[in-house]
């Protein structure tokens, strides 16, 4: 069956309808081989190779999920109305529509999993999952060891106990301390709350892990692709 080939486009994962007319226009989509740059080109996808860049467009979107290190500066959403840099502008290779899982504040960096599958989402959400986020976060001045307790044990936020969580003082320094934070729960600003209430400011913070999958040597900015394995290891 024909189709304008920006719908063809659009319907095998190239972002949005707009973004494959833009494609279109800037004469990087080819149909059997020859650029087409007319709008609303008639195509049929099951009996012509199209391509972008060169790159074959397959029609059945496939199941991907990635680890992006999010740099701080960019918004954990597909579009921002304040025009502000998304996740999304840093995977321009990938066709498939991947959407975050979960957030990241503006200001955080770090591990960051994008998939286009809902039920894998569902399953790293889902609170009765409890997947462990490992966060390194650098408060100022030195919490004590009581202050660390408390907030393993949890603390009162927002009216609502935190579930016990996992601290680890990493490095001590004149003027501040790096702490490694392990918590199972996502509400908003956690970590920085939770450090906040007890009179530390969070100064930097940084994902470095969703369960036993941890973000290595991946510079801010990058991203992989996750093996199966990979995904294992987010329930371990
Ligand atoms: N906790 C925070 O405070 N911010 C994040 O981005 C993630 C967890």
């Amino acid at each position: 069956m024909e189709e304008r080939l920006q719908k063809v486009l659009a319907r095998a994962g190239i972002a949005s309808r707009r973004t494959a007319e833009e494609y279109i226009k800037a004469g990087r989509v080819t149909v059997d081989g020859k650029v087409v740059t007319a709008m609303g080109t008639k195509v049929d996808p099951a009996r012509c190779r199209i391509a972008i860049d060169g790159t074959p467009v397959t029609m059945a979107e496939e199941i991907i999920t990635l680890l992006l290190n999010k740099p701080t500066g960019y918004v954990t959403t597909l579009k921002d109305p304040q025009g502000r840099p998304v996740v999304t502008d840093l995977l321009k290779e990938i066709t498939a529509r991947v959407f975050p899982v979960g957030r990241l504040d503006l200001d955080t960096e770090g591990a960051l999993i994008l998939t286009n599958d809902g039920d894998l989402a569902q399953r790293i959400l889902h609170p009765s999952n409890e997947i462990k986020k490992t966060y390194h976060a650098r408060v100022a001045g030195h919490p004590t060891g009581k202050t660390l307790q408390k907030l393993e044990q949890g603390i009162e936020l927002e009216g609502k106990k935190t579930w016990p969580a996992r601290l680890t003082v990493l490095k001590k320094n004149t003027r501040d301390t790096t702490v490694e934070i392990t918590i199972h729960e996502g509400r908003k600003r956690q970590v920085r709350l939770m450090f906040a209430a007890m009179g530390h400011r969070v100064l930097a913070l940084k994902r470095v892990a969703y369960g036993s999958l941890g973000l290595g040597s991946l510079p801010p900015g990058k991203y992989r692709v996750l093996s199966k394995r990979d995904l294992a290891l987010i329930f371990t």
